[in-house]
């Protein structure tokens, strides 16, 4: 089998790539590792940034997002028993859209299908070598010919691991906590994103209807969710966000561990990594998902330059734009997450500097929209 461009792994990285490809007249196959139900109930982020809400509209998968979805224009910065509003629209003029991954997953696969385009599902790919994809399915061998592959196969994938030794280079950060999360239905206890500073350590308040929250405990690395039963994280997370939470059925729940880490260049020859694949960010600022968009619209409008006007140079710095947007994400996720955590170990100095950070971030405008602008997404 061949194809012009051979896509392992249909995250959204994978599957929006698929897409801005397909706009542009160009053959992809998308191969994935797991069934297609999986990928559509894996519960992951949830904040979607303007431009990538708006590039869902322009790739016609919108739709639902924009019925089901909410819409927020703010977030709230909880500490020192106070809430503080941070109010994206008006510092900014855009807005954050909450809407699941997994339903942006289940869109895109659904046009996808539709368009009647080919999307493998428990297609494993076992091996890259160079432009040549060799997968399972069914227990058969096959091999794809691309001219060129996309390694948008997350933080595990094959891409990355089937490069030589030394073709890339890795920044990487181990952080000293992680998230316990839980989708439980209850109702939102509060109209907008809460992201709370305790003493006791972060928590997040979050939501993906009226009537199912997201909420997230920092917890020490390598916490054990036996350790953890519905009562303990009720009364933790009610201790933490200080908010009215009223318990419901815990539909989902898992530890996160938090690192970041970012590979240079992001491409090797005519393999091209994109999204997590190239790079983690700590969840604290709602960027991975977002991040990944933001990689494959760089990577299609190359492609598309390769094909249609017969010039390389877009693929050429294809690594290079990438990197300057994803090193501003790692700036600002970092940020994000030092100034919301509680630090084992961390003096009274620590802690107070770390609270006038936070009122300095939500008094001063200044300050404040360097947040938010951030955190709807910088421009291209
Ligand atoms: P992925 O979504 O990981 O997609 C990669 C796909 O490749 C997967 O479907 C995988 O099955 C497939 N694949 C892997 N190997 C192969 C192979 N050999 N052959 C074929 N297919 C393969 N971000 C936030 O902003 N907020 C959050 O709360 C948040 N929570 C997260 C929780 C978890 C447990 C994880 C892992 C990530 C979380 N993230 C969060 C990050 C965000 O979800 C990711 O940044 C986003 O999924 C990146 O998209 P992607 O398409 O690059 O990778
Ligand atoms: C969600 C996750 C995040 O990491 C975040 O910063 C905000 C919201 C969520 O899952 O809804």
């Amino acid at each position: 089998m061949r194809t012009q461009v051979g896509i392992v792994g249909a995250g959204p990285a994978g599957l929006v790539l698929a897409r801005l490809l397909h706009r542009a007249g160009i053959d992809a196959v998308v191969l994935e590792r797991r069934s297609r139900s999986y990928v559509e109930s894996r519960v992951r982020a949830g904040v979607l940034e303007h431009g990538t809400a708006q590039l869902l509209d322009e790739l016609g998968v919108g739709q639902r997002m924009r019925r089901e979805g909410m819409e927020h224009r703010g977030i709230e910065l909880r500490f020192g028993g106070a809430g503080h509003r941070i109010d994206l629209a008006a510092l900014t003029g855009k807005t954050i859209t909450v809407y699941g991954q997994q339903e942006v997953v289940k869109d895109l696969i659904a046009a996808r299908l539709a368009d009647d385009l080919p999307l493998h599902f428990e297609a494993e790919v076992t091996g890259v070598d160079g432009t040549v994809l060799e997968y399972r399915q069914n227990g058969v061998r096959h091999r794809l010919e691309c001219d060129f592959v996309a390694g948008c196969d997350g933080s595990h994938g094959v891409a990355r691991m089937a490069l030589p030794d030394g073709a890339l280079r890795t920044a990487e950060r181990v952080h000293p906590y992680a998230w316990l999360g839980i989708l439980a239905r209850s109702p939102a206890a509060a109209e907008e994103l809460v992201y709370a500073y305790h003493e006791r350590g972060f928590a997040l308040h979050s939501m993906r209807t009226p009537d199912i929250t997201r909420l997230y405990l920092q917890v020490p690395p390598g916490t054990e969710l036996a350790d953890w039963p519905d009562a303990r994280i009720w009364d933790e997370l009610r201790t933490r966000l200080d908010l009215p939470l009223q318990e419901g059925e815990i539909l989902e729940r898992g530890v996160t561990a938090m690192r970041s880490f970012a590979v240079e260049p992001m491409r090797h020859d005519k393999l091209f990594l994109a999204g997590d694949a190239a790079h983690i960010v700590p969840p604290t600022g709602a960027k991975g998902m977002n991040l990944a968009v933001a990689d494959v619209r760089v990577l299609a409008e190359a492609l598309a330059a390769h094909y249609r006007d017969h010039t390389d140079e877009l693929l050429d710095s294809y690594s290079a734009t990438c990197l300057r947007r994803v090193w501003q994400v790692q700036r600002f996720s970092n940020w994000m997450t030092t100034m919301l955590h509680r630090h084992d170990g961390d003096d009274e100095f620590g802690h107070r500097v770390q609270l006038a950070e936070l009122e300095y971030v939500t008094r001063s405008t200044a300050a404040a929209t360097t947040l938010a602008e951030n955190y709807v997404g910088l421009p291209r």
